[in-house]
């Protein structure tokens, strides 16, 4: 089986990626992390590439006039390795129009809640101060909005009375993992459309029903 090629945007730790980067080292997994680019560069995300040999480029936002040319930056690597999906995992910046023209419903983002509920930054912490009993985490497409595209996979876990912002973040982490992986792997093996804003997978065989 060929391996489809990832392409992965980080601003951090890059724990997501290293998930990424480990289901890949099984024969079965339909993907391969093929470059890394970090726009900060002291994100540890960069050890963990350079650790397995993985391209990793540092572009920042500061070095180019507007974020048209800095997204063209990070457009050129992208194509240059040839990158069929890309993830952003951890990246903490708003995709712009270049690069959603340039991968067109191909950027994926993992977030840290149950979306549509508390998109944008610190989400676990705005989760655990509004009070909910269940939170999460979600994969969803990218469009122009802020954590706003349609929905791929959600995991869920439970808030416990004596969480902290910290324990939460943790526990949904943990699902994250999980979630980045089997999200990765359903889009690229299983047929689906975007109706509206909803992700339909397509049953197989069921047009033979
Ligand atoms: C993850 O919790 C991810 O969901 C979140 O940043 C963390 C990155 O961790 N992303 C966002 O909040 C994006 N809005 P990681 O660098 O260890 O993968």
């Amino acid at each position: 089986m060929e391996k489809k090629r990832l392409g992965v945007l980080v601003s951090g730790r890059g724990s997501n990626l290293q998930a990424l980067i480990d289901a890949s080292k099984k024969d079965d997994y339909p993907a391969k992390v093929v470059v890394v680019v970090s726009n900060n560069p002291e994100a540890y995300a960069i050890e963990r590439a350079k650790k397995e040999n993985i391209p990793v480029y540092i572009v920042k936002r500061e070095d180019y006039k507007s974020k048209k040319e800095y997204e063209e930056k990070i457009r050129e690597i992208l194509i240059e390795y040839k990158v069929d999906l890309v993830v952003l995992a951890g990246y903490m910046k708003i995709i712009g129009k270049t690069l959603l023209d340039a991968f067109p419903w191909k950027i994926i983002n993992i977030h840290p809640s149950l979306l549509p509920s508390f998109p944008g930054l610190e989400a676990q912490k705005k989760a655990w101060e509004y009070g909910v009993k269940i939170s999460g985490c979600t994969v969803h497409f990218v469009d122009e909005g802020i954590d706003s595209g349609p929905i791929i996979g959600q995991r869920a876990v439970p808030v416990y009375d004596d969480d902290t912002p910290e324990t939460l973040a943790d526990r949904i982490l943990q699902e994250e993992h999980k979630l980045i992986v089997e999200s990765v792997k359903k889009i690229l093996t299983e047929e689906y459309e975007i109706v509206g804003r909803r992700v339909v997978f397509k049953k197989k065989g069921a047009e033979n029903i």
